[in-house]
């Protein structure tokens, strides 16, 4: 007989030899699947038996990922500040530094229209309507996949998002602009997890990994009813897009920083 216990054993050694970050967790998180439970119970069930069953259909997520598939993917969600989000490989992975541009718009006054440029499977949108529902929310993406995606989350939680395709700012008016565009430059190694399974679209931004921000900010600058724009932005790159945004008109005012203390977000007002 087989435990839960040593299932779990040999699927965290399983994933550490193909250079899983966390493989542990990976491995937790997807037996917990399968039992549908949470990772909590399964530390009391671990001297409890593994059916062949259960270990075909463990034995099946695990295979995805030794293949490098993100846990995400497979497990068709991830948690986004208040929401559990439908995700695939429509739209990128929301990472949780994204949650800086959530907490900028919850500083916003009562009512502002506010868009969400690149929004992906709707994450920042969703998120900050759900947790400020006097906003009126707009959420852009030149990715139909992406956006059908975003509309499908939000129909599964009660939101409402006015959704719209659309390359920047062609298609969006609105006084604030939130934006998580692509940022990583052409030709960066990434993990495997990322290069392999998420769309190319979401993550490259040209050779300095700009493009998309310096001609989002270069139309924000020509828009007058622009009065705030925060971008998130690669490690290396607060100075580059200070400096574009005090280009376009706009004030560099602040930059906020990840739990590493990276800074990730810069926000420009008029
Ligand atoms: C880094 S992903 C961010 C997705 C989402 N905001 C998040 O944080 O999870 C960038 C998104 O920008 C979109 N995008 C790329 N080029 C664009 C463009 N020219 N106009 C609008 N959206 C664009 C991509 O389709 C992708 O969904």
């Amino acid at each position: 007989m087989t435990t839960l216990g040593e299932e779990l054993a040999g699927a965290t050694a399983a994933l550490a030899e193909v250079g899983c970050e966390s493989p542990r967790l990976d491995a937790e998180l997807l037996l917990a699947h399968v039992l549908s439970t949470d990772r909590a119970q399964l530390v009391l069930r671990g001297g409890e038996e593994a059916s062949g069953e259960l270990r075909t259909r463990y034995l099946a997520l695990l295979t995805r990922r030794v293949k490098r598939e993100p846990v995400a993917y497979i497990l068709g969600r991830r948690a986004f500040r208040q929401l559990t989000l439908a995700v695939d490989p429509r739209a990128l992975i929301p990472r949780p530094e994204t949650e800086l541009l959530v907490e900028v718009g919850l500083e916003l006054p009562h009512g502002t229209r506010v868009a969400d440029i690149g929004t992906g499977c709707g994450a920042v949108a969703l998120a900050l309507v759900q947790e400020r529902p006097d906003l009126e929310l707009i959420g852009a993406d030149i990715s139909d996949g992406a956006l059908s995606l975003a509309r499908m989350n939000a129909q599964r939680l009660g939101l409402t998002v006015k959704w719209v395709r659309s390359d920047l700012l062609s298609e969006v008016s609105a006084p604030v602009l939130l934006a998580n565009l692509p940022y990583v430059a052409d030709g960066e190694p990434l993990p495997p997890d990322v290069a392999l399974y998420e769309p190319h679209r979401a993550l490259f931004g040209g050779p300095d990994g700009l493009d998309l921000i310096r001609r989002l900010i270069a139309q924000a600058g020509e828009r007058q009813e622009v009065e705030l724009i925060a971008l998130e932005i690669g490690h290396t790159q607060a100075d580059a897009v200070s400096a574009l945004l005090a280009q376009a008109g706009f004030r560099s005012s602040e930059r906020r920083r990840d739990l590493a203390g990276i800074e990730r977000v810069v926000v420009g007002r008029r």
